[in-house]
């Protein structure tokens, strides 16, 4: 029997393939995803630990689908509630403890078990016992006993190909909530690969919390690291774009840095977090690089890439960061110049080493700090983008844009561009004239198309 189901998902790109997975894990007990949670007989929040207010705001969410829930039963229709991922894997027992008419818990290692974990709350339908609470590190992997990934990848998807993280920043719950490092076998990655390329993608995103501190076993005997498998999957024929995510510098080594000067496929982009410009910082971190090791990783990149775009992190207001500390963070972002990044002001997380650091940064201050670095951010990536204006860049289309007329996509440096253009060409990578840009993206024109009536830039982003 059909039946419906519903996945929020918060927090990093693994958060959305996991999701992803979990559709895939259900599909063949009979469910179908929904858009909306209202209509649907299994909801899944699949939730995100990495700052603070993560937990309030899934108890707002529990708070307002516990109405649902109910008048879905007043109406002789259940809905099985379930909390997945990082916040789950952290506060299993306080979410149980908290939100009873939550059905089931699980963290980010067990849901190849969903189908069992699903029965058993069928099963307890009306709720005589309590929910069912699943937040092992099981000794075998869950990519063991996942199905096929099924379903319509899109233009551009992501393959998790790593996993978890045994560098313990001290601010960071990701060590915790997503257990030790692990990485996938060579043969199962090209072997999802392939599956999601004969589905349509043309791009794919290798992902793991530290996907380049890959090393997994190969059909050689070796182990290979993130460089040898990029050159490996750009074998494959229809997959024209990789890209990686999220990549620690300690561990970009020489063959990856010479993969990005000669794989042609490998996309001149990265994602590379500093979180801070002075080395008392990032001791205290325990991020395990200096500054100069940064640059140092820069200058290689761009040497063997002269045309590659840095994206970063950046946290403000660590416990103890002084006034030229941050200044120090801010002469980094000016030496280095970032095609754009993420910056966020430092949030104490339970159970973190760094939580119980004394010389907090007060609230205002960390926001003075981050708000002035985000202007800094913001003019290198409007420079960024400007520079891009009048060029033709080729562009992987993704979606529709909000616009009916317009779809979007991806230019090589992973700028957003929103062009006017048939929802046909969406799965193509089609040449386009950039003619300007918006806070974060590019308007273009398909280059071969007429440029006489380019689409006003208004109305292009509205
Ligand atoms: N594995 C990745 C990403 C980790 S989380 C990595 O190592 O880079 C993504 C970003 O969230 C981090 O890079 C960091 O900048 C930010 N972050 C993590 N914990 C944080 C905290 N406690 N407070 C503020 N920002 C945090
Ligand atoms: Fe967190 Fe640091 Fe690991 Fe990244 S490298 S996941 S920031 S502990
Ligand atoms: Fe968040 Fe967990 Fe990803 S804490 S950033 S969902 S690894």
């Amino acid at each position: 029997m059909s039946k419906t189901l519903h996945i929020k998902t918060y927090g990093c790109q693994m958060n959305a393939y996991d999701s992803a997975r979990m559709t895939d894990v259900l599909a063949p007990l009979g469910y179908q995803a929904v858009d909306r949670a209202d209509d649907a007989d299994m909801v899944i929040l699949n939730t995100c630990h990495i700052r603070e207010k993560a937990t309030e705001k899934l108890f707002s969410d529990l708070g307002r689908l516990r109405l649902v829930q109910e008048a879905r039963l007043a109406s002789g229709r259940r809905m099985i509630l379930a909390v997945a991922g990082c916040v789950a894997q952290a506060e299993g027992v306080e979410i149980m403890r908290r939100a009873p008419h939550v059905d089931i818990v699980f963290g980010p290692q067990t849901y190849h078990r969903l189908p069992e974990m699903v029965a058993r709350a069928g099963r307890n339908a009306d709720r005589r016992s309590a929910g069912i609470l699943d937040t092992d590190f099981p000794v075998e992997p869950k990519f063991d006993h996942l199905p096929a990934n099924g379903g319509e990848p899109g233009p551009s998807a992501f393959l998790t190909i790593q996993e978890g993280c045994d560098k313990f920043c001290t601010f960071c719950v990701v060590p915790y909530t997503r257990g030790a490092e692990y990485s996938r076998p060579v043969a199962d990655i090209i072997a999802e690969a392939r599956r999601l390329v004969a589905g349509g993608a043309r791009e794919i995103t290798l992902l793991g919390q530290n996907v380049n501190a890959y090393h997994g076993a190969a059909p050689d005997g070796r182990d290979w690291r993130l460089g040898r498998l990029i050159r490996a999957l750009a074998e494959l024929a229809g997959l024209d774009r990789i890209r990686y995510t999220t990549s620690h510098p300690r561990d970009m080594d020489e063959e990856l840095i010479r993969v990005h000067g000669e794989v042609d496929a490998c996309m001149p982009y990265l994602h590379l977090p500093v979180q801070s410009g002075s080395d008392r910082v990032l001791e205290a971190m325990n991020r395990k690089h200096r500054v100069d090791d940064y640059r140092r990783v820069v200058e290689r990149l761009r040497a063997a890439r002269p045309d590659i775009a840095l994206s970063s992190d950046f946290i403000v207001g660590f416990p103890g960061e002084t006034k030229a500390d941050f200044e120090a963070t801010l002469r980094l972002v000016r030496e280095v110049g970032f095609a754009q990044a993420y910056s966020f002001r430092y949030s104490a997380r339970p159970g973190t080493p760094a939580a119980l650091l004394g010389n907090r940064i007060p609230k205002s201050e960390a926001g003075q700090r981050l708000a002035a670095l985000q202007d800094l951010l913001q003019q290198q990536q409007d420079s960024f983008n400007d520079a891009t204006v009048h060029q033709v860049v080729p562009v992987l289309f993704e979606r529709r844009g909000r616009h009916p007329s317009q779809i979007v996509g991806r230019s090589p440096h992973f700028q957003p561009v929103h062009v006017a253009a048939d929802t046909a060409q969406i799965g193509t990578v089609a040449d386009v004239r950039i003619v300007g840009r918006t806070k974060h993206g590019l308007i273009g024109a398909l280059a071969d198309a007429s440029c006489d009536a380019p689409v006003p830039v208004r109305e292009a982003i509205a």
